[in-house]
């Protein structure tokens, strides 16, 4: 299947997801994960993601340094989250922090639709990950669905993740 394909079919298949139990183990199995950083990048869902909101605000609450996504001339970084109130609807509507405070994480958590069984993922198609992580060595987390573990063949410039979190 093409990386295409199997976008459309695990958005569809994402959409319909009602295992409040299943997302309640994802959750809870990365932020185990998560407490072993002091400075952590991670996704601010949106749409049908895994959300992320939980763990900002645990993570914040444990005083950890949060960095998340903006893009900024088509190019994402991560800047700094000191609130939940310090961000605003940015790109797409995704929201994205105010701050102008770049950080480089030791490790971040990367949305997906897909992960393949050399844990490479497939995003929304944009490249904007497989650009961000081209030359980090900060520790890569997915969290995903066990059903979006399908096999694709990944493209040169795709970067492995070193982590798949999954509720199995
Ligand atoms: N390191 C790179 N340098 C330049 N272009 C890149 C690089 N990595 C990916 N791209 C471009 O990004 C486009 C989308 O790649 P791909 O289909 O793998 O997206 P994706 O991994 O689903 O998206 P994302 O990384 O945003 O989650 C491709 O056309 C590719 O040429
Ligand atoms: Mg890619």
């Amino acid at each position: 299947m093409t990386k295409r394909s199997i976008r459309q079919q695990m958005k569809q298949k994402r959409a319909n997801v009602k295992d409040a139990l299943s997302l309640a183990c994802i959750q809870e199995k990365t932020l185990k994960i998560l407490k072993n950083f002091n400075t952590i990048g991670l996704y601010v869902s949106f749409d049908d993601e895994i959300n992320t909101y939980p763990l900002l605000t645990e993570l914040l609450k444990l005083n950890k340094m949060i960095a998340v996504p903006k893009i900024i001339n088509q190019e994402m970084k991560l800047y700094k989250l000191e609130s939940m109130n310090d961000l605003e609807k940015g790109f797409y509507n995704i929201m994205e922090p105010k701050s102008m405070q770049e950080v480089i994480p030791e490790c971040i958590v990367v949305p997906l639709l897909a992960f393949n069984s050399r844990k490479y993922r497939i995003g929304y198609g944009g490249g904007y990950y497989d650009r961000y992580l081209k030359d980090k060595k900060m520790v890569k987390i997915g969290m995903a669905y066990s059903f979006m573990n399908t096999e694709f063949t990944e493209d040169s410039y795709d970067v492995a993740l070193d982590v798949i979190v999954t509720e199995k």
